[in-house]
């Protein structure tokens, strides 16, 4: 396949964890993937680490929190690829600030990426999919977003919640126009995130989260990139406006 014919599947925060694990799900599909992050190496490595294995990719740095680098990013991917199919608004952060600690500027920092940094991407990149009455859309919320609270993180909580309207928002305006947008919300998911002691569980917190997840163990990022890649493909073509929950059955299995 060129990469004409192939999807043009655009994924961000892709150098490490599940983003990339996402970008390589897609490139094994056939897809031209177009690795982004602000992470140079990582990205690069990524997207070099699809081409060895007989994908296609491209490295992009890409801040979501940049209006700008969206509506460039969108406009140099139409120009030399035609068009844009799935956007996979994976990027995130989530910085452990208990309230007292809690400033404008950190709340607006999380909400800059977590939120809005997936609005401005779909925001760009919804023309050209409504013209070509195609597109999917999968944007990352979390456990701590759709059912928990999460204590000294609620401006994370509130972000990621705030993926879910957003979501819901999306998925109807665009619905006529043959775009689909779904969520995710992954549980305890072995990334550099939840293995942070300074922002989330450390490792030992989350041997012991392994204990009480119903299927006895934590996520692997590639237990997310297939779920993303089912929401974008003509398997999920009557889904919309959805945010799966992935997590070993930990939600409904902790009472
Ligand atoms: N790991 C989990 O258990 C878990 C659970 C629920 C939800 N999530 C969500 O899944 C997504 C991926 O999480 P992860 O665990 O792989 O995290 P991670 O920290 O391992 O990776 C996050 C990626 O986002 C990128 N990023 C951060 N700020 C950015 C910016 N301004 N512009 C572009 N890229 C930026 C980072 O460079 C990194 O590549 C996040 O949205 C996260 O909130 C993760």
């Amino acid at each position: 396949m060129t990469v004409e014919t192939k999807r043009i599947v655009i994924v961000t925060g892709a150098g490490i964890g599940i983003g990339a694990a996402t970008a390589k799900a897609f490139g094994v599909l056939g897809d031209h993937v177009v690795v982004t992050d602000i992470l140079k190496r990582e990205g690069r490595a990524t997207a070099d680490a699809i081409n060895a294995a007989g994908g296609s990719a491209e490295f992009r740095l890409y801040d979501v929190r940049s209006t700008a680098e969206a509506d460039a990013l969108v406009a140099d991917i139409e120009e030399r690829h035609g068009r844009i199919d799935v956007i996979v608004a994976n990027a995130g952060i989530a910085h452990r600030t208990p309230l007292a600690d809690l400033t404008d500027e950190k709340w607006d920092l999380t909400f800059d990426i977590d939120l809005k940094g997936i609005f401005r991407l779909v925001r760009a990149a919804a023309p050209g999919m409504r013209t070509r009455r195609s597109g999917a859309v999968i944007a990352l919320s979390s456990i701590m977003g759709v059912a928990y609270g999460w204590d000294e993180h609620v401006h994370y909580s509130a972000a990621k919640s705030g993926v879910v309207g957003l979501v819901r928002g999306l998925a109807v305006e665009l619905a006529r126009d043959g775009v689909r947008v779904n969520g995710l919300a992954p549980g305890y998911i072995r990334t550099a995130q939840l293995l942070s002691e300074e922002n989330s569980l450390g490792p030992a917190g989350a041997e012991k989260a392994a204990e009480f997840i119903p299927m006895g163990r934590l996520g692997t990022p590639e237990d997310i990139a297939d779920v993303a890649a089912f929401l974008a493909s003509d398997a999920a073509r009557y889904m919309t406006g959805q945010v799966l929950v992935v997590d070993g059955g930990l939600l409904v299995g902790r009472y």
